[in-house]
């Protein structure tokens, strides 16, 4: 299998264990494995207590299951198989896709999610977000006039990462009826749902609502458990679940038994995880709101709507790449350039997720002060 690097993978390579400070990482503050087990309920507690370190069931752990189930209306058990969730993506492309299928998908974008639909030689039509009047907004038109006879599959992330867009309820189900009318599956990565910057904005996961939809979610970003490894696909498409099943077979075969009971445990305690978070990253968008308007000559603020990320502009004859590159070596702070998504304009991601942001846009404006 021939594939492009992924390249935002491959600059957090470089830095997400070398530079001091990360302003761009998208998951939130991660929780010590102390901080959840202190809070499990004893039915988890006993199983973590009492678990045995040997392979688990392909699809998932049946409780585990069940947990996921809850999160959803119209979700049974057998529509749920647990993947990590960047396999997930992987294995659903590869089980569904194939040479002459075209796919639209939603640009910039988390590679893999377009990247491998390439790699199998399908052609890739981009939908492009784009910026106006300082807001990120998505052409619904679009998408309806870009369906070819061959259109295999749509390819959404509500909330978005990087620029934290979401569509209105009324743009979203109108994207569900454009899917439904031309019978083209709708893959849609859910990774940051339930991080919708006020609650009343949140969209319903499209596996719930489409039976052409193929939904996924895991731990890593709203439940601050990256470690974990741990997501899972949702469809209620019986014949599409029997593929991944197959495919499976050749990336994990079977989830890591400690995750499973660790997951069970952080869906139990969904609520006081997603509290904590949801607050954070509103205390870090207003910190990151006053801090980019107060440098309104190097910067334009981009207001995110959801999600643990921001997807902002760089007012500079310096291009960003070189700006990133710069406050990286000098200042030991890591940046993520547009770049990594193929997406011109200057722009920059930030992660509004974690603990440290304001001691890092401290270090940031000594940095710009002296340089800018
Ligand atoms: C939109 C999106 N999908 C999928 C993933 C993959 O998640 P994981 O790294 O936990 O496999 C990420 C990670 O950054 C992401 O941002």
């Amino acid at each position: 299998m021939k594939i492009n690097e992924f390249k935002l993978e491959r600059y957090f390579a470089i830095y997400e264990f070398t530079a001091k400070y990360l302003l761009s990482p998208s998951d939130c503050e991660s929780l010590t494995l102390e901080e959840l087990v202190k809070r499990a309920d004893d039915d988890s507690l006993g199983l973590w207590n009492n678990l045995k370190l040997g392979y688990t069931e392909s699809m998932g752990h049946p409780i585990l299951r069940k947990e996921i189930t809850k999160l959803y209306h119209n979700i049974k058990e057998e529509n749920v198989m647990s993947f990590v969730p960047e396999e997930g993506i992987f294995v659903t492309m590869h089980a569904m896709l194939e040479e002459g299928d075209h796919v639209i998908v939603v640009d910039p974008i988390y590679q893999s999610l377009a990247e491998i639909s390439k790699s199998l030689g399908c052609s890739i039509t981009n939908w492009r977000i784009e910026e106006k009047d300082h807001e990120w907004k998505l052409d619904i038109d679009f998408l309806e006039k870009n369906i070819q006879d061959n259109t295999k599959m749509i390819i959404i992330n509500f909330p978005h990462n990087p620029t934290g867009y979401l569509p209105t309820r009324e743009e979203f189900d109108r994207i569900v009826e454009i899917a439904k009318k031309h019978d083209v599956f709708l893959f849609s990565d859910e990774m940051y749902w339930l991080l919708e910057h006020n609650e009343k904005d949140r969209l319903p996961s499209v596996a719930d609502i489409y039976e052409k939809g193929i939904s996924l979610f895991g731990l890593s970003k709203t439940f601050s458990l990256p470690g974990l490894r741990l997501g899972w696909i949702i469809t209620q498409d019986d014949v599409l679940m029997k593929e991944l099943a197959v495919l499976k077979d050749y990336t994990t075969i079977c989830g890591s038994a400690p995750s499973e009971i660790l997951g069970i445990m952080a869906l139990r305690q969904k609520e006081a995880i997603v509290k904590t978070n949801i607050e954070r990253v509103r205390e870090n968008r207003t910190a990151a709101k006053e801090f980019f308007n107060r440098h309104k000559d190097l910067f334009t603020w981009i207001e995110p709507k959801a999600g643990s990320i921001a997807f902002l502009k760089l007012n500079d004859k310096l291009k960003v790449e070189e700006f990133c590159d710069r406050v990286v070596k000098e200042k030991n702070i890591m940046i993520l350039p547009g770049e990594v998504f193929d997406y011109e304009g200057n722009y920059f991601r930030i992660g509004l997720g974690r603990e440290d942001f304001k001691v890092i846009l401290s270090e940031l404006e000594e940095y710009i002060v002296e340089h800018f």
